[in-house]
């Protein structure tokens, strides 16, 4: 986490001349945090590419355009993209730049919470394809990660509770304590003194566990507690589109963190029935997820839509067996945990009947 910008971007681009500097930003980005951006590392408009924002947008024709960019523009090897912008945009540039011309240095630059917290940190990149989320991607680590979080104060409050379910996320496999930091912190009168420490603890945890496994082969896994529900989740809404209930206020589709929220809350249901976690921990999440995030919708006839949508996840090992990281206390997660369908119907109905 950074609090001078300035100092930090110009350590990133080290020696590069601007025209070896190529930024790759979203509209939101653009509008309010990229002047920041610009103004330090005196860049022209012919190095930036604008693209709209949105999950939607995360695709093999976002890709290339980005590479069509990278090639109109005589970007070589030496060059260094700048990644200005949420998750949808640091997955994919990630990608786009870690694969042209076999890889050139990224920096990400992440302005919502949740591209902070989640996804600018660990190395995954990648993008959505054939409805299924980040099916194509690799892992590739950018040259840095800069967290500048006054970027924050702009974000829309339903952003910020995106990036929030991460948070809560990263608490639960944490510890008891961080749990009640975050339950505890009030998000409708933000102190940004602490929230500041909450997200730099938040990161820490993410890191540490990265870096004890890059690749997702064992301990990486407890990063997709919330997941395979909420993936899921998200697919459907993107596909589907309910009508937005009156709890909910986001219109469609749901936003990653929101569906991460409602996977949580699934999932806590799941690690109560099979790893006996304290109903209480459920209860406390359920209670937060309902005041904060509303209900999610979905009929019980669509049902074998999601759990058919799990079974493509490709967290699973096999078609036949869905996969899950689930807590049996908080701070201690068990990973390749399986469920049976009538166990996960049991955990749809009870987040859908919330
Ligand atoms: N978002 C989960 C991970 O980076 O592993």
């Amino acid at each position: 986490m950074v609090t001078d910008l300035d100092l930090a971007l110009r350590n990133a681009v080290g020696l590069r001349k601007s025209n070896d500097i190529y930024v790759l930003t979203d509209d939101n980005s653009q509008k309010y945090c990229l002047p920041l951006v610009r103004q330090t590392l005196e860049l022209a408009d012919s190095h930036i590419l604008c693209l709209p924002h949105g999950e939607e947008q995360k695709t093999l024709a976002s890709v290339e355009t980005i590479w069509q960019f990278l090639i109109n523009q005589h970007a070589t090897r030496r060059s260094l993209l700048l990644i200005v912008g949420g998750g949808v945009l640091t997955d994919m540039g990630g990608f786009a730049a870690s694969t042209f011309k076999r890889g050139i240095p990224y920096v990400n630059i992440p302005t919502t919470l949740l591209a902070m917290v989640d996804a600018a940190q660990g190395g995954k990149t990648g993008f959505d394809y054939c409805g299924l989320k980040n099916e194509i991607g690799m892992f590739a680590s950018p040259k840095d990660t800069i967290v500048y979080p006054p970027f924050l104060k702009t974000l829309p409050h339903e952003q910020l509770l995106s990036g929030y379910a991460e948070m809560l996320k990263h608490a639960l496999i944490a510890s008891p304590l961080e749990l009640i930091h975050v339950l505890a912190f009030n998000l409708d009168d933000i102190d940004w003194e602490i929230f500041a420490e909450l997200i730099q603890r938040s990161i820490d945890i993410k890191q540490y566990i990265v870096e004890q496994d890059t690749e997702e082969t064992g301990l990486r896994k407890s990063l997709n507690f919330g997941h395979t529900v909420g993936h899921a989740l998200e697919e459907y809404y993107l596909s589907h589109r309910p009508e937005p209930g009156n709890d909910r206020p986001a219109a469609s589709p749901l936003t990653h963190g929101y569906a991460v929220m409602y996977g949580i809350v699934a999932e806590l249901y799941l690690s109560v029935s099979k790893l006996s976690l304290p109903q209480q921990t459920l209860t406390q999440v359920a209670h937060f997820m309902t005041e904060h995030y509303g209900k999610p919708v979905c009929p019980c006839k669509d049902y074998s839509v999601l759990i058919d949508l799990m079974r493509h996840d490709k967290k699973n090992n096999s078609d036949s067996e869905i996969n899950f990281s689930l807590l049996r206390q908080v701070g201690n997660c068990r990973i390749d945990q399986h469920c049976s369908e009538q166990e996960i119907t049991e955990a749809l109905d009870f987040l859908f009947n919330l």
